[in-house]
Formats: structure tokens, C-alpha cells, sequence
């Protein structure tokens, strides 16, 4: 017999004292008080305390068989605590609910972790039994921020006029630049699909088709190294649209970024976002996904030490890399040892060089390389680093791009390890004007930066062929507090430069026509000017909720080597089923 619940746990109040509920949940912690017993009730609602007093005895020997994790319903009155057992903490803590029927539905074995919120069982123990896991209230706040998230962006975009078209799972492998995860075909011998990285090919036809709005909420699968902020299959938000400019793409997307954290967590982003170009990005904070939550922004003393007798410095400069530190407020007084032990994390963590420090001290700056340098290059370092006494100025020499994003990550791990980030806001920036391509030195020739679609900027064309890597590219990145959470481009939508840009990247005809031949031609047929953008619903989930792993905000997640513990996926499969895929394994895995 099932008791239709009424009321979930997390909704009575003082104002439903009198009223005769049913109640459905798992239970909590029971307490037996003087032959009074008590338990919480849970469901993703809340928690509501029932009470099982000694007025019917076969109620109450039933309730003393309760055990936690019990799957019951419960029909009662509401009635008032009382004053001394409020819990003002429970939206329920002024009720309680006196049980007159109480049904088993479920027993339930000890659960291997309590279920309940700041536990620290291995994430590994939690993924396995994921599904009890996702039973703790902690994370079920977070799948409902995510649920309210969808709901959020399905209602902007459908506001907007844009179509929801769904893309293929089985696909022709995509550009974004990972490995694909390929699938056999059975009826196929010896062809593969491949799971979309991005259904960007995909959206660009739809261009072509003429749905000139264009979203979805999809998953996308990529074959990368595993890190906190990378799952093998994550969530976008896909868009495209026809006619646009970036500026379009931009203002659309800040008013989708104002309604979901409106929805979310109740935060006003103050519209527009900021702007800055990957090279001031790069320049100013070593990554082109800059945290501004915080400011120790570079400072370059590249052309003050260029004549310096002090050879790190000078050669460094001649030889086109940099001098360049971060002036870090308050830290001036740091002992020997805390530096040694900077120098030291900074040469593992980053591969650095060396750390160059000046402690701004009461009785004058103390520069750890003072006797090479003389007086006026010392003093014109400290008047250009805006330090003030009592701070302390951390300065790396190297080669670019690298001594940049070494000092960039020295910079986070700075501000991390002196709190100098402020946790409770949200910093959106637009990177922009990416380079079209980057040189790769293993495979000695250019990649897309984004994919080789993006367009180049019209006053940068001409240079696609002479000086490639010169060419800025039509490509933005979203940015937010340190995460790149969106990217997209406006693309090319020209035949012939699709052509150059594909013989830039080292792919010939053949190739082309072979791999994105459907593309080129569908751009015979009629293709709109267009752009789009993707965001990782994930990531942006994992910032809103504040977790600090895409795992926390992802229903089922892969763990850092992209298995489930749950059902111990990937696994060996029959010989069958690899005949009759034409698959034969190389050799016997143990
Ligand atoms: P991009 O490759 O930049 O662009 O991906 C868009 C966004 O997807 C998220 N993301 C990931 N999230 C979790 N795990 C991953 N492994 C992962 N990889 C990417 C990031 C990223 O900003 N087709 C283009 C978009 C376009 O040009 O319109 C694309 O996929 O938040």
C-alpha cells in the first residue's frame, strides 16, 4: 500500500498545525527519548521531524524497527514543537508531525557513508555508490541548480526566437583538436563513427539551411587528459546564429549569463561584461582565462634592466624574453625560508628558472640580487612595481611566452595562498582577437587556435598566406573567476578562404575534400555570414554551486581516468560482440 504524499518534508509550517498530512521519505537519525522516538524524514525537499509517541503500541513497536535509509510514508497531524525544541535552522523546525499510520516500502541496508552533508568519505567510495551520494542534500541543491539552469537557458533562447535542433551522436570526426571516441560500425566493416567533440560542423549547416537562431543543450565527448575542469563527456550550450557580428554574439550572451545566475543564485550581473585582448590578457596576467577577482597585474621591467651588468636580466631581454613580476601587498617581512620554499614550488610547479624577490622592509628594499644591480635600476624597478613598504615583489627572467604563464600561475598560487581572492563574486571578461593559429613544433606545422573555421580578421587576411602567425583570428573566450566557461568565433563562410585557411593548417585538397568536403560544399548552396559561441554547462554549474571539481555537478561522472566506479565502465566486451564488429584486440589484455 503506498500513502499518497500530501505535503513533501520540506514545506510544513506553523500555518498547517491542526491539518492531517502523509508524508514520503527516507529516514534519518532515529532518537528513542523515554519511549518517545523521533525521526527526520527526508526527500529532496527537506527534512521534517515525525514523532511516534507511546499512545498506540503497535505503531510504536513498528517505529522502533525504523533504521536509517528506510523508505516509508508516514499519515499525521501537524502539531507545534514547542518553544524549547524549535530548530530555527529547518524551514519545518517549528512542526513536527505525530505519526497515527506508518508504512514500510523499503528496508535498507547501513549505507557505506552517512547520508548527509560534509562528508569526508573518498570521492572514489562516493562515486561508486553515486546514487547515494546524489541522496545528501548538499548534492541535490546542486543538481537543482542545474535543472534550474536548463530551464533558464531553454526559456532566454526560446524568448529570443531560436530553434532547438538536435545533432547526431554518430558522426563524422570533428576539428575541435582531442581525440575522438570512435564507434565501430557493425553493418559498416571497418568504418567508425565518432562522437562529436562539438556539433560545429553540424551547426554551420544549419546556417546553411537557413535557421538563422540556433541552440542546443548537448553533450560532447573529448579523448583528453582528465583535470578538475575537464570530463571525457561535458555539457554545451551550442549556438549559432546567421548575420551577426561579434558584438551580436556578445550582447546576446551577456543577457543569457544575467538570467541564468538571476535564476540561480540571485546575483544582477552588471551588464556589459569587460573586454581585453588575448595579447593584453597574456601580457597582464600570463593566461589568455585571467581571474580579476584579484589584481597583482603584471609588471614589466623588460626595458629598465635591458642594459643591466646583471647577465640574467640583460641577456634575457636581448634574446627577446622578458623580465617580469607581481607585486604582492602586505608580504614584505617573508623569511628566508617561506622564499625558499616560493623558489622551490615555483621551479616544480611552473619550471621556472629562479625567483628574483625585493622586500619592501621598514629600513629600505632588500632586493635578493641587489649587489648585480645597481642603485638606480633598483630604484627604478621599485618605483615602476608600485610597491610600498611592507610589501614584497617577485620578479621571473625567461623566455616568452613561457616566463609569462609562469608568472601567471605563480600569480593564482599567490593569491590562493594569501587569500587574496574574493570567493563570494563573479568576474566575467570577454578575451578577444585570439591568433588565428599557433605553431605546433612536434608535428612542425600550424593548428587552429579555436578550429579552422574561425575567421581571420578582414585587415589580417592578406597576411593568412605570408604570416600566419601574425593573424588575429574573429575568436572570443567567456571568462569567468579563472575558467574559460565559453568560446566561440564569427566563421568563415567563404569558399576560397576556407581553402587558404585549410592550406595554412598543412591540410591539402584531397584532405579538405575528404574530411569537411560536406561543408565546403553546402557553401557552394548559399552560406549566411555566421558566428556562434559554446559554453560548458558543467563548469559553469561546478562555479555557481561553488564546487570545486566538475564531478560535484555532474549526475554520473567519469573519475580522473575516465572510468565509472559505479558500473566499472569502460569494460571488456564478448568475442561476440568484436566479431560481429570486425574487431580483433591487438593482443590479450590480462
Ligand atoms: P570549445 O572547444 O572552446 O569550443 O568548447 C566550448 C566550451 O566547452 C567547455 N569544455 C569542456 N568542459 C568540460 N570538459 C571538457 N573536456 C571541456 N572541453 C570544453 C569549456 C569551453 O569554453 N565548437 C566550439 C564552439 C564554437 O566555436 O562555437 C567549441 O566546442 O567551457
Amino acid at each position: 500500500m503506498t500513502l499518497k504524499r500530501t505535503h513533501t518534508c520540506g514545506e510544513l509550517t506553523t500555518r498547517n498545525i491542526g491539518e492531517e498530512v502523509i508524508l514520503n521519505g527516507w529516514v534519518g537519525p532515529r532518537r528513542d527519548l523515554g519511549g518517545v522516538i523521533f525521526i527526520d524524514l527526508r526527500d529532496r525537499y527537506g527534512i521534517t521531524q515525525v514523532v511516534f509517541t507511546e499512545t498506540d503500541e503497535s505503531l510504536h513497536s513498528k517505529a522502533e524497527e525504523l533504521r536509517a535509509e528506510y523508505v516509508i510514508g508516514v499519515k499525521g497531524k501537524v502539531i507545534s514543537r514547542g518553544e524549547e525544541n524549535l530548530n530555527p535552522n529547518l524551514v519545518t523546525g517549528e512542526i513536527e508531525v505525530e505519526a497515527a499510520e506508518l508504512v514500510f516500502y523499503s528496508e535498507a541496508q547501513t549505507p557505506p557513508f552517512e547520508i548527509k552533508d560534509g562528508i569526508s568519505t573518498n570521492e572514489d567510495t562516493r562515486l561508486k555508490y553515486r546514487y547515494l551520494d546524489l541522496r545528501r542534500p548538499e548534492m541535490q541543491k546542486k543538481m537543482m541548480v542545474r535543472s534550474k539552469m536548463y530551464q533558464a537557458i531553454r526559456n532566454y533562447y526560446h524568448y529570443h526566437n531560436f530553434a532547438e535542433v538536435e545533432t547526431p551522436m554518430l558522426m563524422r570526426s570533428t576539428p575541435e583538436g582531442a581525440r575522438d571516441y570512435l564507434v565501430p560500425s557493425r553493418v559498416n566493416e571497418g568504418k567508425f563513427f565518432a562522437l562529436p567533440q562539438s556539433p560545429q560542423t553540424y551547426k554551420q549547416l544549419l546556417m546553411v539551411s537557413g535557421y538563422d537562431r540556433y541552440f542546443q543543450i548537448v553533450k560532447c565527448f573529448r579523448d583528453e587528459d582528465l583535470r578538475a575542469d575537464r570530463q571525457p563527456e561535458f555539457t554545451q550550450i551550442d549556438v549559432e546564429m546567421s548575420f551577426v557580428d561579434e558584438e551580436a554574439v556578445f550582447e546576446m550572451h551577456e543577457g543569457l549569463l544575467k538570467e541564468i545566475f538571476t535564476e540561480t543564485v540571485g546575483v544582477d550581473l552588471q551588464l556589459p561584461f569587460p573586454r581585453m585582448t588575448y595579447d593584453q590578457a597574456m601580457s597582464t596576467y600570463g593566461t589568455d582565462k585571467p581571474d580579476i577577482r584579484f589584481g597583482m597585474e603584471f609588471v614589466d621591467y623588460s626595458d629598465i634592466v635591458k642594459d643591466a651588468e646583471f647577465k640574467v636580466f640583460s641577456s634575457t631581454v636581448e634574446n627577446g624574453g622578458a623580465v617580469v613580476g607581481i607585486t604582492i601587498p602586505g608580504q614584505g617581512e617573508m623569511g628566508r625560508g617561506a622564499i625558499d620554499r616560493w623558489t622551490d614550488r615555483v621551479r616544480k610547479e611552473t619550471g621556472a628558472g629562479g625567483l628574483i624577490y625585493i622586500k619592501m622592509l621598514e629600513e629600505g628594499p632588500l632586493c635578493s640580487v641587489a649587489k648585480f644591480l645597481n642603485a638606480d635600476i633598483q630604484q627604478q624597478m621599485i618605483s615602476a612595481s608600485g610597491a610600498k613598504t611592507g610589501d614584497l615583489v617577485f620578479i621571473l627572467a625567461g623566455p616568452k611566452p613561457d616566463v609569462l604563464e609562469q608568472l601567471g600561475a605563480l600569480r593564482l598560487m599567490v593569491g590562493k595562498e594569501f587569500n587574496l581572492i574574493d570567493e563570494d563574486v563573479y568576474k566575467l571578461v570577454w578575451v578577444t582577437d585570439f591568433p588565428l593559429v599557433e605553431w605546433d613544433e612536434e608535428s612542425r606545422r600550424y593548428h587552429a587556435m579555436h578550429h579552422p573555421f574561425t575567421s581571420p580578421k578582414q585587415e589580417d587576411l592578406e597576411k593568412l598566406g605570408s604570416d600566419p602567425a601574425s593573424v588575429k583570428a574573429r575568436a572570443y573566450d567567456l571568462v569567468l573567476n579563472g575558467f574559460e566557461i565559453g568560446g566561440g568565433s564569427i566563421r568563415i563562410h567563404d569558399r576560397k578562404v576556407q581553402e587558404t585557411m585549410f592550406k595554412t593548417l598543412g591540410i591539402g585538397q584531397e584532405e579538405a575534400e575528404e574530411k569537411f568536403g560536406f561543408l565546403l560544399d553546402a557553401f557552394k548552396y548559399g552560406a549566411p555570414p555566421h558566428g556562434g559561441i559554446a559554453f560548458g554547462v558543467d563548469r559553469l554549474a561546478m562555479i555557481l554551486t561553488g564546487s570545486r571539481s566538475l564531478r560535484d555537478v555532474i549526475a554520473f561522472p567519469k573519475n580522473q581516468k575516465a572510468q565509472s566506479m559505479m558500473d566499472s565502465s569502460p569494460s571488456e566486451v564478448d568475442k561476440e560482440q568484436l566479431d560481429e564488429l570486425h574487431i580483433q584486440l591487438k593482443k590479450k589484455l590480462s
